[in-house]
């Protein structure tokens, strides 16, 4: 299974992943946790990343195409995989569309969670990440078992840089300007699936799960 999970940012594309990931056993692949990783490993790819992750805008297209056409071929991609931010670009939208061809395979779905403006500044400025898991909580909507602890890792939860008020304006100008446009290109070829994201996580879920098998 091929899954696309598509929307602005804060909206719980990463929060949704994991429990399709966990629920499904399909590998979850968010091109932001892999620049973070990047960055955090100072590897040159992490250094063209930082400076434009940083202000909120994309990375070039044929960066992050290349890093999801490496991974979607590693074994633990066999079974199917969850794309997380990607494709952000019609340009990476092509792009998938290129590489999946080349491996004969094909998307199942292509899902855009859609919520109101005042509830994903909400869902943002409570959000707290577990820096090397990936882990996505919410301090009151989707708290961890023990208060700042990953529950996975362990490791203390901290706030994404590009969580800022200032930067956050500006990923969601960039996501209207340039990431919004790929919901229509996918629309116009009978893939895209809206779904309403309001509600709890669980919620949220049920509905996905309900058109994945309708
Ligand atoms: P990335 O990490 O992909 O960020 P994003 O897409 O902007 O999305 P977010 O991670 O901010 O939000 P989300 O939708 O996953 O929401 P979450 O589940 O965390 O990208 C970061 C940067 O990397 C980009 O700006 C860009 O520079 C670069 N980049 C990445 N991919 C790229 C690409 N393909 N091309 C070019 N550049 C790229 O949820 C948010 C909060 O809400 C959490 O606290 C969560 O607990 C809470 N929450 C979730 N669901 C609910 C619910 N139902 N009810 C209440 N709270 C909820």
């Amino acid at each position: 299974m091929i899954v696309i999970l598509f929307g602005p940012p804060g909206v719980g594309k990463g929060t949704q992943a994991q429990k399709l990931k966990d629920d499904k056993n399909l590998c979850h692949l968010s091109t932001g946790d892999m620049l973070r990783a990047a960055v955090a490993a100072g590897t040159e790819l992490g250094k063209q990343a930082k400076s434009l992750m940083d202000a909120g805008d994309l990375v070039p297209d044929e960066l992050v195409i290349s890093i999801i056409k490496e991974r979607i071929i590693e074994p633990d991609c066999a079974g199917g995989f969850i794309l997380d931010g990607f494709p952000r670009t019609v340009a990476q939208a092509e792009g998938l569309d290129k590489m999946l061809k080349a491996v004969d395979k094909q998307l199942d779905f292509v899902f855009a969670l859609e919520v109101d403006e005042e509830e994903i500044i909400d869902r943002r400025a409570g959000r707290m990440v577990g820096a090397k898991s990936g882990r996505v909580y919410h301090a009151v909507h989707n708290p961890p078992k023990v208060a700042g602890k990953c529950d996975e890792t362990g490791e203390d939860l901290i706030q994404r840089d590009d969580d800022k008020a200032e930067v956050m304006r500006h990923r969601l100008k960039v996501y209207q300007e340039q990431t919004a446009p790929v919901a229509a290109w996918y629309e116009a070829r009978g893939k895209l699936t809206r779904v309403d994201g309001m509600g709890s996580v669980e919620e949220v879920y049920g509905r996905l799960s309900a058109a994945m098998t309708n």
